[in-house]
Parts: C-alpha cells; structure tokens; sequence
C-alpha cells in the first residue's frame, strides 16, 4: 500500500483588508479592536469583493497547489472541497472548482465531492483523500478548504459576536501516492451531533413546506434568526479545547509519539485563545505553533491548508518535519492528525 504525502500547497485570500476599526467605522458595528483582540487575537481579516466566491477562490489556491505539486491538472484523479459557505445550495462548489480549472475541457471528469464539516472539514477531506490514495483509486487527490464568510455575515451590531470572527479565504494541497517512508501516519475524526444548534445557520427548514415561509406574493422570507450564524461561543470554547487535546493525544498515542517529538501544530484558527489554552496544557513551546488568525480571522475551512502553504513558503514547515493537526468545530466535529512532511 502506497503512503498518501502532501505533494504540494497553495492559497488564496482577496486583496481588500478589514481590520477591527474598519468594522467599527466602515461598517458601523458597535465593536472595538481592543475588544476584538483581546478575546480572539484577531487583527484583521479579508473579504472578498461582489462577485467573487468559494469556487472562485479554491480554484486560485488550487493552481498554486499543483504547480508546487509538480503535477499537471491531467495527473489528479480527484477533488474534495470542504466549506461551509458553497456558492449554491446544489451543484456543490468542487464541480465548480473542476470547471475553473478547464479540466472538462480537456475530458478529465474527475470526480468532485464537497464535504460540509465546517471547521473540520479539512481534516475530513484530508483523510478521504489519503484512503483514496493508499486503496490505490488514484495517485493524486486535490483538497482544497474554501470559505466566503463575508457574504453571509450579519455586519451590524446584532450580529457582532460572530461577525467580528470570520474572514474570507481559500488554501489547497494535493495529496499523492508515495512509497517514500513518510506522509499521513494517522489521524481521527469524531462528532457529536447533539451540539448541532450551538453554532449554525439554519437559512431554510426543508421539514416544512414551503421550507421557506412565503410573502401575498411567493417571494420568499428568510428570518434574521435563520438568515445568519449563531453561536453560543463559551459552549464551543470549551468543547473545542477538550476535543482538540484529546485528539491529538489519541494520534499520538497510536503513533507512540511524545509531544515533545512533534516539530509543528498547525491548529484550526478559530480563536487565539483556544490554542493558546491547547498549547498551555500540551506544554507546547511557542516556536512549535504557527498560527495566523491574526491576519485572516477564521476561514473555517481554509485555515489548515492556508497555514500549511504559508508556513512552507516561510520555511517554518520543511520536509522531514513531524507535525501536528488538530481541528474542531461546527456539527459539532472535530479531527486530529499526524503527518511526516
Ligand atoms: N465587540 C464588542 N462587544 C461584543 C462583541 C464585539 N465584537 N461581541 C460580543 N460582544 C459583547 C456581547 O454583546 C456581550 O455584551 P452584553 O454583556 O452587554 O450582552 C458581551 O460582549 C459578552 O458576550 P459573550 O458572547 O458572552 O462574549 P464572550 O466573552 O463569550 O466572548 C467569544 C465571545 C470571543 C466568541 C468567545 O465566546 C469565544 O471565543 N468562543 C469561542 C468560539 C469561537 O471561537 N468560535 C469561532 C467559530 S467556531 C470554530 O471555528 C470552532
């Protein structure tokens, strides 16, 4: 059986910068950066401008991920897009992604799943893609973690508790078949859907008809309360950091791997302090974590695979390196895993 290494990384965020005073005085939000900083670390984010969505920019972090890849578009035998925030209800954002990369065009009709585990969602994709590639299905698998939170946010000071969180972004890798002695060594995933409500978006209820309530003229209503996310954010601090720890520790322990042998972590960015928290009862040592919430708040899905691109071009993340996944959010779901770069 072929090990499953990432063969390549790549990311995308849009130009235009938000920072936390922008959203007091752009968009007029009740908020400070103080405030803001304090509680999640986050200076700024990114968000994308009208017209350009999660395909949009998957698809831009995905080129960059193949060519660093040395692959051509031909050689992928897959794509798994995880996001929270697809372009449509249905087709899903991964045969838009496929389209973009003009891989129709040339007839290879690759496969495309979307996988909808929120924050978790490239850990899930990350271990589809590497059961693809060591079942021998095929050698390289795209995954890319793409996010438009800016066009779904409630930007006022209703909805501010989880508008000051979340920015836009897009990171990709590609995942290869190899028989060198590295890669994926293990990882777990877990999720507990009585949590399902504490952090979601509703929109629409498919259990009634019509599944949205309708005006005396059809259109349809979309109330606030389901029209944007909600969140009960000290019930999800503290699931996070439990589930986050004790992953990582299964990993490890499987692996018979101390925390001490890990070179990198490389943590969903949801909020500063919840790593800090998961780093303080890891005993993890501060040149061990890259994180950049600061810069781009939590694009959710994006967050590993951006760090990843990121941490590789600044030489923080180099082959040979062991490193250390944890994620957690929405469903509630969560993953961890242990990778030899
Ligand atoms: N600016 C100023 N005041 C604010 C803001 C803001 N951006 N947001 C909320 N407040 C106010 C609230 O209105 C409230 O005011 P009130 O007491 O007058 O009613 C007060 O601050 C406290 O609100 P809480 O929601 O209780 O704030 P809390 O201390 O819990 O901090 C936070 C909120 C930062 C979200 C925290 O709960 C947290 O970090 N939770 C983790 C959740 C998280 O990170 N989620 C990210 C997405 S999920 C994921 O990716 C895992």
């Amino acid at each position: 059986m072929p090990n499953a290494y990432i063969s390549g990384t790549g990311f995308f965020v849009p130009d235009n910068v938000v920072t936390n005073d922008d959203l007091r005085d752009v968009y007029g939000i009740e908020t400070s950066d103080e405030w803001i900083r304090k509680r999640t670390g986050i200076a700024e984010r990114r968000f994308a401008p009208q017209g350009m969505g999660t395909a949009d920019m998957g698809a831009k972090a995905a080129e960059m991920a193949i060519e660093a890849a040395g692959i051509d578009k031909k050689d992928l035998g897959m794509i798994i897009l995880a996001t929270l925030s697809p372009d449509h209800v249905f087709p899903g954002s991964g045969v838009l992604v496929q389209r973009q990369l003009g891989m129709a065009d040339t007839g290879n009709f690759v496969p495309c799943l979307d996988v909808r585990n929120q924050c978790s969602g490239f850990l899930y994709a990350l271990g589809t893609a590497a059961s693809m590639v060591q079942s021998g299905n095929t050698n390289h698998v795209l995954v890319i973690g793409s996010e438009t939170h800016s066009h779904a946010l409630d930007l006022s000071s209703r909805g501010r508790t989880v508008a000051s969180l979340f920015g836009d972004g897009a990171g990709a890798v590609v995942v290869s078949a190899t028989e060198e002695d590295r890669g994926l060594r293990n990882y777990t995933l877990g999720a507990d859907g009585r949590f399902a409500e504490t952090l979601w978006q509703p929109m629409w209820d498919i259990r009634n008809f019509p599944f949205l309530p309708q005006d005396e003229d059809g259109n349809g209503i979309v109330a606030p309360e389901m029209m944007w996310a909600s969140m009960d954010g000290r019930q999800v601090f503290r699931n996070a950091v439990e589930k986050m720890i004790t992953s990582l520790m299964k990993v490890c322990w499987e692996e018979k791997v101390d925390t001490k042998d890990i070179d990198l972590f490389l943590f969903h960015q949801a909020n500063l302090r919840i790593n800090e928290y998961v780093q303080k009862q890891l005993n993890i040592p501060d040149d061990k974590v890259f994180n950049n919430i600061m810069r781009y708040g939590n694009t959710t899905a994006g967050t590993i695979p951006i760090l990843m691109a990121e941490a590789e071009r600044e030489g923080i993340l180099k082959p040979g390196m062991k490193v250390g996944l944890a994620a957690f959010g929405s469903g509630f779901t969560w993953g961890a895993a242990l990778l030899d770069w």
